[in-house]
């Protein structure tokens, strides 16, 4: 039985007036014995407060995005070290918006994901596709082509066994449109069949998350698929109770 895990990707939103707030309101749903692991991904800004916030509790914190490099001249850029400084415990490599606005390509990705996992962090590897993917019959190969970035790369593949991943199809990004539980669970079975022919070990063990438009009233019939063990939350997760509503779907 693989553990359920809940991520919230606050991505650029929120003050830190706002984000203390929001931390309050999730901590007081939380109860100390949950079976799902939970992780917030908030700005890189307010780590350091919601770190200090989630002491003492179950919930983990996780950074959006990392540099994959470990130190040096990259203005603007963020290390893992500096990360896990922070008591970051994940690091999200490949979010689609990383790659279709910041141009991240998968050999970018690669490196990340590499970053991350090679610097103490659990990445949660990003996959999905487009929409002209989907209506093209395209999903399992564009799907495949993002995996490969990682299952082709020995050391990639040897850091899977510690890595998350997050299916998410585009076009359910922000647009209220979400996967039916059967669009998601087929990809998911999907993703778990590639890893499988690399490693049947990895393949049985690893959350797979589905992402993209997940709220409090379609979260359990989503969670309740065998291959869907969690989610990894955008909009909803801005909202405490929304988020602790699919928090509690995922237990
Ligand atoms: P959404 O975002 O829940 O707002 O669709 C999900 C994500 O981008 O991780």
């Amino acid at each position: 039985m693989r553990q359920p895990l809940v991520a919230g990707n606050w991505k650029m939103n929120g003050s830190r007036a706002s984000a203390k707030e929001l931390v309050e309101g999730i901590k007081a749903g939380v109860a100390s014995a949950v079976k799902t692991q939970i992780a917030l991904c908030p700005p890189h800004a307010y780590l350091a407060d919601v770190s200090a916030m989630l002491q003492g509790t179950p919930v983990m914190l996780g950074a959006q995005n990392l540099c994959y490099a470990s130190s040096g001249a990259y203005t603007g850029e963020i290390s893992a070290t500096m990360l896990l400084d922070f008591g970051c415990t994940y690091a999200i490599v490949g979010h689609s918006e990383r790659r279709a606005l910041f141009g991240e390509d998968n050999k970018i990705v690669a490196r990340k994901f590499l970053a991350a996992s090679k610097g103490g962090l659990t990445p949660i590897f990003c996959v999905g596709e487009m929409l002209e993917d989907r209506e093209n019959e395209l999903t399992e190969a564009v799907v495949a082509r993002q995996l490969d970035a990682v299952l082709e790369s020995p050391e990639c593949l040897a850091a899977l066994g510690g890595a998350v991943i997050a299916y998410e199809p585009v076009w359910a990004i922000g647009t209220g449109k979400t996967a039916s539980p059967d669009q998601a669970q087929e990809v998911h079975a999907f993703i778990r069949r590639q890893i499988a022919a690399h490693s049947a070990e990895i393949a049985g063990k690893i959350q797979i998350l589905y992402g993209g438009s997940v709220k409090g009233s379609n979260a359990a019939e989503l969670f309740a698929k065998p291959d869907i063990d969690g989610g990894l939350i955008g909009g909803a997760s801005l909202d405490a109770s929304e988020f602790l509503t699919i928090c509690h779907a995922a237990e």
